[in-house]
């Protein structure tokens, strides 16, 4: 398999990833919210602007020098050393190759090793398996279904 790496997501990169990218059925509870994926500029500039602050960090996943997906380490909390892994790769022909496993991996590296957190929580919609499958492959354990998510918590 190429190798996958993580990079601090720029401008200039989540441009790239948002100009290819699908939306994935399996993250809307509600389907009558889902609608195909249309790129727009400013859109992505504005996405990008509100991600940048202190308690999350946006990460491209990268391939073959090229963006993949996105990965965030969010609410990163310094009191309780926690924080919590979302991802989303950029449509389905990156998907199923086991580049989702690698950068989850990669992540919670990151959370343990960079930024000396204890714990990494993740959350997925009930029918999205595919996800909670592959939290359950890098090591998350599931902690509790309500409102409609299962909750999962790794600790180093
Ligand atoms: C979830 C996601 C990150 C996983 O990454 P990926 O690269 O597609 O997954 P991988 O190829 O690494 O691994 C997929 C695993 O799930 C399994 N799988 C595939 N479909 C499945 C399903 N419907 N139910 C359960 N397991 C499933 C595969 O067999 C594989 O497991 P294995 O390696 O033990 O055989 C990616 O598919 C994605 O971005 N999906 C859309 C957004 C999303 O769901 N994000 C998570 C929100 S909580």
């Amino acid at each position: 398999m190429d190798e996958i790496s993580l990079r601090i997501m720029t401008r200039e990169l989540c441009h790239q990833l948002y100009r290819d990218w699908g939306n994935d059925p399996s993250i809307y509870m509600d389907m009558s919210l889902f609608t195909a994926y249309k790129y727009d500029e400013n859109a992505v500039n504005k996405y990008f602007e509100t991600k940048q602050n202190p308690s999350r960090i946006l990460f491209a996943i990268m391939k073959s020098g090229k963006p993949i997906g996105e990965l965030q380490l969010k609410d990163i909390n310094q009191t309780s050393r926690e924080c919590t892994l979302s991802i989303h790769l950029q449509n389905d022909t990156v998907k199923g190759k086991g580049y989702g496993t690698r950068a989850e991996q990669l992540a919670i590296q990151y959370a343990f090793e960079v930024l000396n957190m204890v714990a990494v929580n993740a959350d997925t919609i009930i029918k999205n398996t595919r996800s909670q499958h592959v939290l359950e492959k890098v090591g998350f354990k599931f902690i509790r279904e309500e409102y409609g998510f299962k909750y999962y918590r790794l600790e180093r």
